[in-house]
This record gives C-alpha cells, sequence and structure tokens, in this order.
C-alpha cells in the first residue's frame, strides 16, 4: 500500500515536472517570436505608404525640380536617400524641411516652402524618397 502511493506520487512529481518543462519551451519560443515582430515592425515603413508618397510627389511640384537620378534645381532624390538613412528623425526633420522650404544643405539655390501641404503627405513622401537606395 505504501509502495503504490510512494509509486503514484513519483508518477505525478516526474508527469509535473515534464509538463513544467515544455511549458518553459513554449513559453520561451513564444518571446522569441514576439521580439522578433516588434523589431521588424520598427522598422518597416508601410509598402501601402511609400507608393503613397510617389503618386502624391507626381501630383504636386516637386518633380518640376527633383528627379530621383539626376540633379535639376533640387538634388537628385536618389542623392537625398544617400545623404539620410531612412530613421524617424530624418522624416520628421525633411517633412519640416518641405514646408518650410529654405536653402543651405545642397547650395545656395533654395526649396520653395509648401505650407499648404497636409503633413502626412508630405511625411509620405519623404518615406518615398529616403526608400530610394
Ligand atoms: C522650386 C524648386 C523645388 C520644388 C518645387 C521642390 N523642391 Fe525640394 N529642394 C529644392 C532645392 C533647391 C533643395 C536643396 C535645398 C538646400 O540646399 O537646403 C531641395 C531639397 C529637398 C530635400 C532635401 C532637404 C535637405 O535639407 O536635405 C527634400 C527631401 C525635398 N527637397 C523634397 C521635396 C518635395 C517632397 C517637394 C514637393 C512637395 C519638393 N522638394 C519641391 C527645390 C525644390
Amino acid at each position: 500500500m505504501k509502495r503504490t502511493i510512494i509509486l503514484t506520487g513519483l508518477i505525478i512529481a516526474i508527469a509535473s515536472v515534464s509538463s513544467f518543462a515544455q511549458t518553459v519551451v513554449k513559453k520561451s519560443t513564444k518571446t522569441t517570436v514576439v521580439k522578433k515582430t516588434t523589431v521588424a515592425s520598427a522598422k518597416k515603413v508601410s509598402a501601402v505608404d511609400i507608393e503613397e508618397g510617389k503618386q502624391l510627389l507626381a501630383k504636386n511640384d516637386c518633380l518640376s525640380c527633383h528627379k530621383v537620378d539626376v540633379k535639376v534645381v533640387g538634388p537628385a532624390y536618389n542623392d537625398v536617400a544617400k545623404k539620410y538613412p531612412a530613421t524617424e528623425a530624418n522624416y520628421d526633420a525633411l517633412t519640416k524641411k518641405v514646408i518650410a522650404g529654405g536653402s543651405g544643405v545642397w547650395g545656395t539655390v533654395p526649396m520653395s516652402p509648401h505650407p499648404a501641404l497636409n503633413p502626412a503627405d508630405i511625411k509620405k513622401m519623404v518615406e518615398y524618397i529616403l526608400s530610394l537606395k
């Protein structure tokens, strides 16, 4: 009788240890997956925003002074993309610059200001420009 109780106890103990171990394994797998997703979404700018940015550029006056691969009045967008990494800070800084206009970074010729444009739209255009590399 005693033996059976001890044996049963042992089996329960082994079973719970092994299921605990499984839970730990499952948990750690989950954590890894979550981390990966977070890193990926922090870096990624949506492809939809980039495509919209490209179309917005074409609808506005941007292409009368800029081309993707050659300098016209303003710098080539390829060169802008090379100069600035695609970071949130650069999206914001360049959005402000497009709104305010101005000169001094690429030469003495100023960019015209764009106060009437929606900043969210300008940001998409900047996201498109900085994706060109
Ligand atoms: C009248 C001509 C003109 C138009 C129109 C124009 N740009 Fe520019 N852009 C320039 C010039 C010139 C520069 C360089 C300014 C400088 O040296 O600081 C420039 C610079 C830029 C830069 C880089 C800014 C920096 O500080 O490095 C971005 C990004 C940009 N333009 C985007 C746009 C977008 C988006 C539009 C349309 C909404 C636009 N530009 C319309 C002339 C223009």
